[in-house]
């Protein structure tokens, strides 16, 4: 097997792209299709202040690497940030090795405690919401956080570490459930206004399988190990499925996700700006909602009451 580009023998087969490639060929063909999806998204620009989300997981720190390659060329503002959620050991192994890849790309960052911003940590909200799911509640609270620490440090960019795989397993739950508000969220560009800060998402169109490799080729140390409480989430088995329908027929996690940017999204969009939700400020902390109080507040102040 030779390498399309060079001719040296490849190591790598993208049958999605129809290229095999030698690791240097690879490299440089994933970071061409970030800066596409960044151009043709107009995700960055120039005099931009990214404020990065980094868990330690491979694709935000993928993420991290990336950008900290591209600030100078571009000429923006790179920070980064990281949730200590609280999750005993776990939380203390992504906690080193964000700070490691940190240093390694010469990013500023900060270290946030969940328990100092919220008073409790996620193990603390966890036991005390047994009914619903942990994987839910802990991402409406991460999201929040992120929101409400970018738009009070003045970023006007939150890059998240979210890859292909990611945002069709949302599209295929969001299917399911009907729900299609949760739908049209997925892009790469997720514009803000006021006090919600735009959200970008440059790994958007990367399957996780090439985010695996880039980050074994360029030796990025990443915390393998997967949340405790992530056990028996149904986005393995979503995700299973996405990789069965791939090998059958190659491309085709691309096609789901542009035949959605192409055709359903826009006539979702012109069904729901019949019925715009008018965001409010949360009563409690000020940050947009939907209600009176957001989801967050509502969520702290039910562990408060034990
Ligand atoms: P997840 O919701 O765990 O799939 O993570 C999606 C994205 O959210 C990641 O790629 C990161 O950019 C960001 N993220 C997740 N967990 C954290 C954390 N503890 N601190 C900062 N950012 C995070
Ligand atoms: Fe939040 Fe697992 S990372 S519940
Ligand atoms: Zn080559
Ligand atoms: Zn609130």
């Amino acid at each position: 097997m030779k390498c399309n580009i060079c001719g040296n023998i490849a190591s790598i087969k993208l049958d999605y792209a129809n290229l095999r490639l030698c690791n240097l060929h690879f490299v440089n063909y994933f970071k061409r299709r970030i800066k596409r999806t960044i151009e043709k998204y107009k995700l960055i620009n120039p005099g931009d202040k990214i404020l990065i989300a980094v868990s330690g997981g491979k694709d935000s720190l993928t993420l991290l690497n990336i950008l900290s390659e591209l600030r100078e060329d571009i000429n923006f503002y790179l920070e980064g940030i990281t949730i200590d959620l609280g999750i005993e050991e776990y939380s203390n192994k992504y906690i080193k090795i964000v700070k490691e890849n940190y240093e390694k790309f010469k990013v500023e960052y900060k270290i946030i405690s969940l328990k100092d911003e919220l008073g409790f940590t996620i193990s603390e909200i966890i036991k005390s919401m047994k009914r619903r799911r942990p994987c839910s509640i802990c991402g409406a609270i991460k999201r929040y956080m992120l929101n409400k620490l970018a738009y009070e440090w003045g970023f006007n960019k939150l890059a998240t570490g979210h890859n292909l795989d990611d945002l069709l397993y949302i599209l295929l739950r969001s299917y399911i459930r009907g729900d299609y508000k949760q739908a049209l969220k997925l892009y790469p560009l997720l514009p803000g206004n006021d006090r919600l800060v735009t959200r970008i998402r440059p790994l958007a169109e990367i399957p996780e399988s090439d985010i695996i490799l880039y980050s074994r080729i360029k030796g990025i140390n990443f915390l393998e190990e997967k949340c405790p409480y992530s056990k028996g989430s149904k986005g393995f088995t979503y995700r299973k499925l996405l990789d069965m329908l791939e090998q059958e027929s190659p491309s085709s996690k691309l096609s789901m996700l542009r035949s959605f940017y192409n055709i359903y999204k826009p006539a979702l969009e012109s069904y729901y700006l019949k019925r715009p939700i008018k965001l409010k400020y949360c009563k409690s902390c000020g940050m947009p909602t939907s209600n009176e109080i957001c989801s967050v507040c509502k969520i702290i102040a039910r562990v408060q009451r034990g």
